[in-house]
């Protein structure tokens, strides 16, 4: 692992140790966060405090994590009843699990108790979530079966865990606590656009997560300029040159109350994947029937599906705290495609590592300048304007 990829940690870490002082204003006064968005000037980067303060970034967990659908992660990494992963946001737990009929459930890890974390390992497999502090017991839908030492006229009916909105879609797995925004736009899109690689019948080959001192926007952006331009990413200019990009205004735009786009891109001229020499990494994926020289690229919110015809990538971010976002990265092939025999490793997953130890580089370096007391907002050039176009879908839904 590189110097600057570390494994996960809550503790309260910061850019080179130091921690930002504690946010003052009130995250519940609606006003103030109207005042600081109209601190945003169109066609601009954000103003400091949205990328420093630790109450934006609480503010932003419930606005556009909690208040979104938002992508956690792909079914095989829980493929048998019982078999559960926790997605961490913030200070937010969510357990997603398989229940008996095979459909994934999901609820917020609090306890309605005395509010313990209910599970405490970051992957596992049982049958009931058994609260570790007083033994309150949940059916893996998250419904309160027992309560010990509770009087008769407790209504467990009234205690389970808080649920969120489950979805699944190619494999991939969307949830939502407080969203109202219907999902059928997105499922109808991610479906099309996923049909040919049949997600769902692929194993995870790989798996890397970092964390990234910076803000998730300052990362988000640096994806951004990955899909878009690519100028700082090297082995993505390689995989890329030449590549004639031709895609359709509407597909760029965030998608009113959901924010995703979608779009199939060429590689470079000789090359059939996204590979080091521009060669197959892996079995074919799902009824693709030939090598296409193309990619999807799926955004939802600060996720991406990115899908050859050999392999797919999906790379979560997530804000854990106001300077720290973690970069989730799975790799996946068919399921039937063997390690060593189909596919090495480090060969498919050489551009997705490269980019994202780039990005981390990049929107961390960007990070340590916006903290500058004399960091002023810059304009967005001609080819930002997709990101320019996600600032303002981002402040007037901040205010
Ligand atoms: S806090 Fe969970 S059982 Fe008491």
């Amino acid at each position: 692992m590189p110097s600057h990829a570390r494994e996960r940690g809550r503790s309260a870490w910061s850019p080179r140790g130091k921690r930002m002082k504690p946010a003052r204003r009130d995250a519940n006064d609606a006003s103030t966060w109207a005042a600081l968005a109209a601190q945003h000037l169109p066609g601009h980067n954000l103003p400091r405090e949205f990328f420093v303060d630790p109450a934006v970034h609480r503010h932003d967990v419930d606005q556009f994590f909690l208040g979104h659908w938002i992508l956690a992660g792909h079914i095989a990494s829980i493929p048998r009843a019982g078999d559960y992963f926790l997605y961490d946001i913030g200070f937010e737990s969510i357990i997603v699990v398989r229940d008996d009929n095979g459909a994934v459930r999901a609820a917020m890890n609090v306890c309605r108790h005395r509010g313990s974390r209910v599970a405490i390992e970051e992957y596992g497999h049982c049958r009931e979530f058994v609260c570790p502090l007083h033994g309150w017991k949940y059916a893996l839908d998250g419904t309160l079966q027992a309560a010990p030492n509770m009087p008769a006229t407790f209504d467990e009916s009234r205690h389970g865990l808080a649920k969120l909105k489950a979805q699944v879609v190619a494999g991939v797995i969307f949830l939502a606590l407080e969203c109202a925004a219907d999902f059928t736009p997105l499922r109808r899109d991610l479906d099309a656009y996923c049909a040919p690689y049949d997600l769902s019948a692929t194993r995870i080959a790989y798996h890397r997560r970092y964390l990234c001192p910076a803000n998730w926007k300052l990362v988000f952006a640096t994806f951004l300029d990955l899909h878009t331009s690519g100028a700082a990413f090297p082995q993505m200019r390689q995989v890329m040159a030449n590549a004639e990009y031709a895609v359709p205004a509407a597909d760029r735009a965030p998608q009113g109350e959901l924010d995703y786009t979608c779009r199939r891109e060429p590689i470079r001229p000789g090359f059939v994947t996204q590979s080091e020499d521009g060669t197959a990494v892996a079995p074919l994926l799902g009824d693709a029937a030939t090598l296409d020289s193309g990619v999807t690229v799926i955004r939802v919110l600060s996720s991406w599906i990115v899908i050859c015809s050999d392999y797919a990538a999906i790379v979560r971010l997530t804000p854990l705290e106001a300077q720290v976002t973690e970069m989730d990265v799975t790799w996946l092939v068919h399921e039937s495609a063997v390690e060593g025999v189909d596919y090495d490793a480090p060969r498919l997953s050489w551009l997705w590592r490269a980019n994202v130890e780039r990005a981390l580089k990049l929107a961390s370096d960007n990070q340590l300048g916006v903290n500058s007391t004399r960091y002023v907002p810059g304009p967005f050039a001609p080819d930002e304007a997709e990101l320019d176009a996600w600032v303002s879908w981002y402040v007037a839904r901040f205010a």
